[in-house]
């Protein structure tokens, strides 16, 4: 019989084989990665361009979140600082040595080690040259699906709730899986995690309240009722 095909084609089913088996295990793989993000993103913890520490601006020194993150109750997104932010304390402890000098002599360190710290060069260059400092995202909801900061803040959901207890990370590490189970979690009974508005940002007390096996049924109901709570489980809510 005549070759109706050229020799090549005989090749077509092995490659279509080996093909789809790829495929498979591609598909596979990326099941596993997206159904799965617990085990993918819980710790993430990038290296960033500056050894800026929480533990130190905010457990050591006493900084609220919202020096920094200013728009955190009003907008969507928690806004991350700006050189200027920064500078506008270091430039006085460059300048004047005071609140820094006294924050390094407890340590009984010299003041001239900040003056040597490469991290603090990076940052008076930045502010310097008018340059954003290239932070890298640690925390990012797929844009699929949409999360507002405000809403939550402003309902009695403290930044513990969510980020854990960011007062005592040197780097700010990814704590929780914010995939959508852990949305809907916290959706379907809200009380577990409600507190008065004047402690949002003081996780150490929150960590502590909501510790409490009381809290849900007292304080967090009462919350809950006060501001008449009822978060949205409609996909539409999330996705849009
Ligand atoms: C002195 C300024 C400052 C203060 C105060 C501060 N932050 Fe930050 N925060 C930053 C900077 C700068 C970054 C970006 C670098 C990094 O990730 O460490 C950041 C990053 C973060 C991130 C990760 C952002 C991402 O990429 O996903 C979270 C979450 C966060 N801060 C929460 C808090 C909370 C909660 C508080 C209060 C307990 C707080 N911050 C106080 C400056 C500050
Ligand atoms: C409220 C004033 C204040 C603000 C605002 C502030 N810092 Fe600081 N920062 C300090 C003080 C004080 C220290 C020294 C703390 C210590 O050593 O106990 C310090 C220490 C540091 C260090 C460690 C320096 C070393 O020894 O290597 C870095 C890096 C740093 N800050 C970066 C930043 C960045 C980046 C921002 C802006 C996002 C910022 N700081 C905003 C007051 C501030
Ligand atoms: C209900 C959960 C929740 C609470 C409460 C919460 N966050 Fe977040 N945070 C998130 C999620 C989810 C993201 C990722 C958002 C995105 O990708 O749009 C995020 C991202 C961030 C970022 C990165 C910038 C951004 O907006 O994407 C910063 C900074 C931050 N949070 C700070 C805070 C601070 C400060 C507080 C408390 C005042 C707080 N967050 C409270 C869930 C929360
Ligand atoms: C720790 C609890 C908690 C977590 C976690 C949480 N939420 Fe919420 N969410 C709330 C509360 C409380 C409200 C306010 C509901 C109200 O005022 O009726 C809310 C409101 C909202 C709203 C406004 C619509 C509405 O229901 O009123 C959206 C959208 C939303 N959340 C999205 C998300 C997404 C997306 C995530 C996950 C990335 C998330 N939430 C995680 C507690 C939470
Ligand atoms: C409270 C907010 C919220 C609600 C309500 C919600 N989702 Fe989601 N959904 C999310 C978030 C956040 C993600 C991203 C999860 C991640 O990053 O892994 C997501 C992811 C998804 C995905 C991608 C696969 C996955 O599981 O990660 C699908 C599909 C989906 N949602 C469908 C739905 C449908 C259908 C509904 C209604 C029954 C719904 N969602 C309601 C927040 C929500």
């Amino acid at each position: 019989m005549a070759n109706i095909f050229p020799k090549w084609t005989k090749m077509i089913p092995t490659v279509l084989a080996g093909g789809s088996f790829a495929f498979l295990v591609l598909i596979v793989a990326t099941v596993w990665y997206y159904m799965t993000p617990s085990y993918t993103r819980v710790g993430y913890q990038p290296t960033q361009p500056v050894a800026f520490s929480h533990q130190v601006h905010v457990g050591k020194l006493g900084m609220d979140c919202r020096y920094c993150h200013t728009h955190v109750e009003q907008s969507r997104h928690a806004n991350i600082p700006s050189t200027a932010t920064c500078m506008s304390c270091h430039t006085v402890v460059d300048e004047l040595g005071g609140y820094l000098q006294q924050a390094v002599s407890r340590d009984g360190s010299s003041p001239s080690a900040h003056w040597r710290s490469e991290d603090l060069q990076i940052v008076r260059n930045a502010y310097a040259d008018d340059k954003p400092i290239p932070w890298r995202r640690v925390h990012k909801v797929p844009d699929y699906a949409h999360f507002n900061h405000a809403v939550h803040v402003n309902a009695g959901v403290s930044c513990y709730s969510c980020h854990k207890r960011i007062d005592q990370m040197p780097v700010v590490f990814h704590a929780e899986s914010m995939g959508m189970g852990w949305c809907l979690d916290c959706h379907r009974a809200p009380e577990k995690h409600l507190v008065e508005q004047e402690y949002i940002t003081d996780l150490a007390a929150v960590e502590e309240m909501l510790a409490d096996r009381d809290h849900a049924r007292t304080v967090g109901a009462r919350i809950a009722e006060r501001l008449r709570m009822a978060p949205s489980q409609n996909c539409a809510a999330c996705h849009y």
